[in-house]
């Protein structure tokens, strides 16, 4: 099927959806890809651009394409299986992928924490934290923003490290003594923010996942509590279900 047809019981732009579709499927098109503008998909297949635009629009939501800002829409590359099963950290999780972790930071800083942070941390509000900001990128391609917030006792030395060359999780194992028990984890959907759009180089609205962490290192001393916000097009999330006997 590669043309539209004008009589039949069809909408146009449900037919050129079915023909991008094709395309994906057959590879002529490529993960990662930059798809025809509206105008050149107007002009080739004989529609409106608002046609075409609604086309694409439907495939950007169901996910098969990604807009990036004043480039354009993209072919979506196969999407990020992140496991559900065992505490494991950014840089450890990419590069099992084979893929290139990398990492700027956004903020660092040192100062007292807030009640709900306390909480978390099981620490006294106004007792100090290292708070680290995140963006966090596989292949350059920027992935989630991440804000850490680590109880500042056993980790003030942190404040000197070099967080873009390091992953925070092997500093805390291998040169801190703090060895990574268990996490609690919670997942929210949510749209990408105006602020968090620019970092993450996708439209404003678009999907997102929230979590939420805490790692303790033993049980009951937590030492992390993390909110990330991943790319919800990027990413599936997996885990393991046994039925309770
Ligand atoms: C995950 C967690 C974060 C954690 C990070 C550590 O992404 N959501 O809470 O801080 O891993 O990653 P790394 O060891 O690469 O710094």
């Amino acid at each position: 099927m590669n043309t539209i047809y004008r009589k039949g019981p069809l909408p146009r732009y449900y037919q050129l959806k079915e023909i991008m579709r094709e395309k994906i499927s057959n590879r002529d098109w490529l993960p990662g890809q930059l798809i025809p503008s509206e105008r050149e998909l107007s002009e080739q297949y004989g529609m409106s651009r608002m046609t075409a635009r609604q086309a694409i629009t439907e495939l950007v939501n169901e996910g098969l394409f990604y807009r990036e800002q004043g480039k354009g829409t993209f072919v979506s590359r196969h999407k990020i299986t992140q496991q559900l099963l065992h505490l494991t950290g950014f840089t450890e999780d990419i590069r099992a992928r084979g893929q290139r972790p990398s990492t700027r930071v956004l903020s660092m800083s040192m100062s007292p924490a807030d009640e709900k942070t306390a909480d978390y941390l099981r620490i006294k509000p106004g007792q100090l934290v290292f708070t680290l900001q995140r963006l966090r990128l596989a292949d350059d391609e920027p992935l989630a923003i991440e804000v850490s917030h680590l109880n500042f006792i056993g980790c003030e030395k942190l404040l000197e490290e070099d967080l873009e060359q390091h992953s925070l999780y092997q500093l805390l194992e291998t040169k801190y003594g703090m060895l990574l028990l268990e996490a609690e984890q919670e997942l929210e959907a949510g749209l990408i923010s105006s602020k968090e759009a620019e970092k993450l180089k996708v439209p404003i609205g678009s999907p997102a996942l929230y979590t939420r962490r805490t790692a303790y290192i033993e049980r009951n001393q937590p030492i992390e509590y993390a909110r990330s916000i991943y790319c919800g097009h990027k990413y599936v999330f997996y885990t393991s279900l046994k039925r309770e006997q």
